[in-house]
């Protein structure tokens, strides 16, 4: 392969004005010398993307994509070195044949072939008194002239071989139309149509070629089925194709998600809400080349399918694939049965958009849901199965996610919040108070825990009874005062060395002061005995609520913490929504 001189390059360049093309694409308004407008690489409000003419080149103040006329081209149309440099050529009026400098490709007479049916289609659509027929049903279905251009919809005649005379005519080979599988071969050696008296929607790559096509019935005479699609030709495998990839393209680089969809209607719905970042699977299952062709562009992906049963496993299988290539995920579960063209013609529009940016779910929700789906509440085993499916879900999450999750499960199976946390523990051999341990340094330490917790080892001195309760509901760390801690487990090992045997207070008391270490005789007694203050199982009540609660500052400290780290303004308004919920239900809660 050849290569392009750098004569040539600079004499392109030199014929070209960076503003014209560029402008093209951004709206530029001239400031002093250079022209600013919305950077087209990432989305803002405010202009920080910059032309300067004099020196060639373009600059994003806010994201930093920098470059010149080529690498522009290159980048907002998805093309080589090579092939930006012959679109300039083009404009700049020089003649020159660029195919000895282009990797030949084998399919471009595929895609010229496909491209022409396409242009026939989009004809037959605009043009024809079918097609006004066709227009009724597609506006029928809120499909405006603006959109039938955008997506590039089209029209097959009912006639049983149109797309074969028009394109043989125009001197392409049936052999190729049979081989694109767009005409087919009858008993008596005919060439006929694949498609006709459908609407059609053409699939492309990345690229914009042209690959197949899919036609949708419209009369309602259903007979045949609702969509029938280009079979597995040269150019064409569905399952690592994705609809509508090649509009999506630099909206998903842009805004750094993806939205997928099941349908070619889903897509279409999405657009006219406003998410343009929209692919779909086109009904299959989703494939692992699907994933990766997405995972080129961005590592977001938000899965809305079809709020049937069939939409909810399929969405449980790509949860696991996406997760598979360590993608973030976030899942929309449409209302009744609904798939999200359908939501739109009922809800409108903006619902659909408020349902993408703010009303999606995460994997582990997903999952709860799911699960509360199959359950019957009124049935132990039921409840059994689900607590177990729940604990293996969260069993490696943080803390804070397994808090939630305990309450919920109190809250759906109406069991009490410590039963379900015993369970938990037992379950998975994980002891959360003592995981929960870890974020004690991170808070501050506020003097009423700390005198919660001394005053307990009073209580716990007192009667065996208390400590084990403590130990029962929170594990058996403390968790604030380190001195405090040292005690307790000195009074643990009491109780644990004398077992079996009855002791007095008094006897207690006396060996455990034995036991301890000067320092921490000093501790306990300057810091722990209050004589004025009488033990009554009402403060050893109180003593407990203030460490509960102290264990909730934690979850929410860990929560802020989240809020924080969250990557995008959607995220941490969604963990703070979550985080005062979970205050609120603290506040008025259930304990
Ligand atoms: N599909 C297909 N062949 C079929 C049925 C479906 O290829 N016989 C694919 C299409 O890509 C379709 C997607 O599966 O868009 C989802 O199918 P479905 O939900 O039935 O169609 P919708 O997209 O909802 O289309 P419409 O609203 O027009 O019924
Ligand atoms: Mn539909």
């Amino acid at each position: 392969m050849a290569r392009l001189s750098d004569e040539f390059i600079s004499e392109v360049l030199d014929k070209t004005d960076i503003i014209d093309v560029i402008g093209e694409k951004v709206a530029l308004s001239k400031k002093g010398k250079s022209y600013f407008g919305l950077c087209p690489f990432h989305n803002e409000k405010t202009a920080s993307f910059s032309v300067e003419p004099e020196r060639k080149i373009y600059n994003c103040f806010s994201c930093g994509e920098k470059g010149n006329v080529v690498t522009f081209l290159q980048k907002t149309n998805n093309i080589s070195f090579i092939e930006a440099i012959e679109d300039l050529a083009i404009r700049a009026n020089i003649t020159k044949d660029f195919s000895g400098f282009k990797k030949a490709n084998p399919n471009k007479k595929l895609f010229e072939i496909n491209e022409a049916a396409n242009t026939l289609y989009k004809l037959f659509l605009s043009s024809t008194k079918s097609g006004i027929e066709a227009k009724t049903y597609l506006v029928s279905r809120g499909i405006s002239n603006d959109i039938i251009k955008h997506f590039e919809l089209g029209l097959a005649s009912n006639e049983f071989d149109l797309l074969h005379k028009t394109l043989t005519n125009q001197g392409y080979l049936v052999s190729d139309l049979h081989d694109l599988g767009l005409v087919k071969k009858s008993k008596n050696e005919r060439f006929y149509d694949l498609f006709r008296e459908r609407i059609i929607f053409p699939i492309k790559n990345e690229q914009g070629n042209t690959l197949a096509f899919s036609g949708r019935t419209y009369k309602g005479k259903d007979e045949s089925a609702k969509y029938i699609n280009s079979p597995q030709t040269k150019v064409f495998t569905k399952s690592n194709v994705l609809y509508n990839m090649h509009n999506a393209v630099n909206e998903i680089k842009k805004n750094d998600r993806v939205v997928l969809f099941e349908g070619y209607m889903d897509v279409i719905a999405a657009y006219k809400a406003g998410v343009k970042e929209a692919v779909a699977s086109m009904g299959t299952s989703l494939t692992k080349d699907q994933v990766k062709l997405m995972k080129k562009y961005t590592n977001n992906i938000i899965i809305c399918y079809d709020g049937d049963a069939a939409g909810f496993e399929a969405t449980a299988r790509a949860v696991i694939m996406f997760e598979q290539e360590k993608m973030n995920v976030k899942i929309i579960t449409l209302p009744n049965k609904l798939d999200p063209d359908d939501y739109i013609q009922k809800y409108g529009n903006s619902a659909l958009l408020d349902y993408i940016n703010n009303k999606w779910i995460d994997p582990l929700e997903f999952e709860y849901k799911k699960s509360n789906m199959k359950i019957d509440f009124s049935k132990m085993l039921d409840i059994e199965h689900f607590k177990k499916t729940i604990f293996d879900m969260i069993k490696n999450a943080s803390n804070t996610v397994i808090e939630a999750y305990i309450k919920r499960l109190a809250e759906d199976t109406k069991l009490s919040i410590e039963s379900i946390r015993q369970d938990f523990n037992q379950y998975t051999k994980r002891n959360i108070s003592n995981v929960r341990n870890v974020y004690r340094n991170k808070v501050d330490v506020q003097d009423k825990y700390t005198y919660a917790e001394r005053r307990l080892v009073n209580y716990f001195l007192d009667n065996r009874k208390y400590l084990f309760n403590y130990n029962k509901e929170f594990g058996d760390i403390f968790h604030i005062n380190e001195n405090v801690r040292q005690l307790k487990d000195i009074v643990e090992d009491l109780y644990l060395e004398n077992e079996t045997k009855e002791m007095d207070t008094v006897e207690i008391y006396n060996s455990f002061i034995e036991k301890l270490t000067e320092a921490q005789n000093d501790f306990f007694s300057n810091r722990c005995i209050n004589k004025d203050l009488q033990l009554i199982p009402k403060e050893y009540d109180d003593l407990i609520d203030t460490i509960n609660e102290y264990q909730f500052t934690l979850i929410v400290a860990r929560m802020e913490q989240q809020i924080k780290e969250a990557p995008t303004l959607q995220e941490k308004i969604k963990l703070a929504q979550y985080r005062d919920l979970k205050i609120k239900e603290e506040k008025y809660g259930q304990r």
